[in-house]
């Protein structure tokens, strides 16, 4: 049986020193916790990842390193990008790839997440693919199709150019879900899930032990989590916002696992 999961992406938030008291309070918390009943990962910035993977070492803390993004080439002269290499050498066992911000803000296409998640799994580092429709393309009822083209682009079903899936995941968000406020209601997430398990049930690349497991993100929070968590194909939760504060990430943690 695979561990409910909870990422906490900070994004271009906190600076070293911040990351560091935030790990103080999660050691106080893990003590209180059956930690081998789940898994905590942190994606901290690029600049506080080596601090933070150091320091997780430290306190001997069960939390796995993540990036937020990372480039496709192994290395050269591309000014400004961090290698699948690099991310390994400073820690990181996890990278998400396809966050809708960097698809839309920074004009990541289908094509150049499949070339990341490509590089990711070549460097040994577990993707956690974001996947999600737009306001738009929910209104007009296009969220499932939206989900399976994304998702079959990004593992380059098509070209049955499969990989190992199992040690992958997929984080299901609306665009419009992320840092709204606003959630899809739970049976409504679950209809979402399926539909991604399904893809890997029609792709062949499923015994049922090695089906990525499969996370929600998307306004999160305290009140919302155990609902969410209820629904039989939800593994996990991707949390923005919420898990800028350690306590109510941690809170997070507790009520959804
Ligand atoms: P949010 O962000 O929890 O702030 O909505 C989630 C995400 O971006 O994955």
């Amino acid at each position: 049986v695979s561990l409910p999961c909870f990422v906490a992406n900070w994004k271009m938030n906190k600076t070293i020193e911040e990351t560091l008291s935030y790990l103080s309070l999660c050691k106080k918390r893990f003590s209180h916790l059956p930690h081998q009943d789940v898994e905590v990962i942190l994606a901290p910035p690029y600049t506080a990842l080596f601090s933070v993977g150091k320091r997780i070492k430290e306190l001997s803390l069960p939390i796995g390193l993540s990036a937020q993004n990372l480039f496709f080439k192994t290395e050269g002269a591309y000014t400004g990008e961090i290698s699948p290499r690099m991310l390994c050498e400073a820690g990181c066992q996890y990278v998400i790839i396809g966050h809708s911000e960097r698809r839309m803000q920074f004009g990541e296409t289908d094509a150049i997440v499949v070339e990341k998640v490509q590089v990711a799994l070549d460097a040994g580092l577990i993707p956690i693919l974001c996947v999600g429709e737009s306001a738009k393309e929910r209104a007009e009822g296009k969220t499932l199709a939206v989900v399976k083209r994304q998702v079959k682009e990004a593992f380059c079903m098509d070209k049955h150019r499969l990989f190992d899936l199992s040690r992958c995941l997929v984080s299901y968000e609306p665009i419009w879900a992320i840092g709204t406020g606003r959630t899809p209601m739970p049976f409504e997430v679950e209809r979402v899930h399926q539909e991604i398990v399904q893809i890997f049930h029609e792709e062949g690349n499923l015994h049922a032990a090695s089906r990525p497991r499969i996370l929600y993100g998307g306004s999160v929070n305290e009140a919302n989590v155990a609902a969410f968590m209820e629904e039989p194909h939800v593994s996990g939760m991707l949390v923005g916002g919420a898990s800028l504060s350690a306590e109510t990430f941690m809170n997070i943690v507790q009520l959804g696992m």
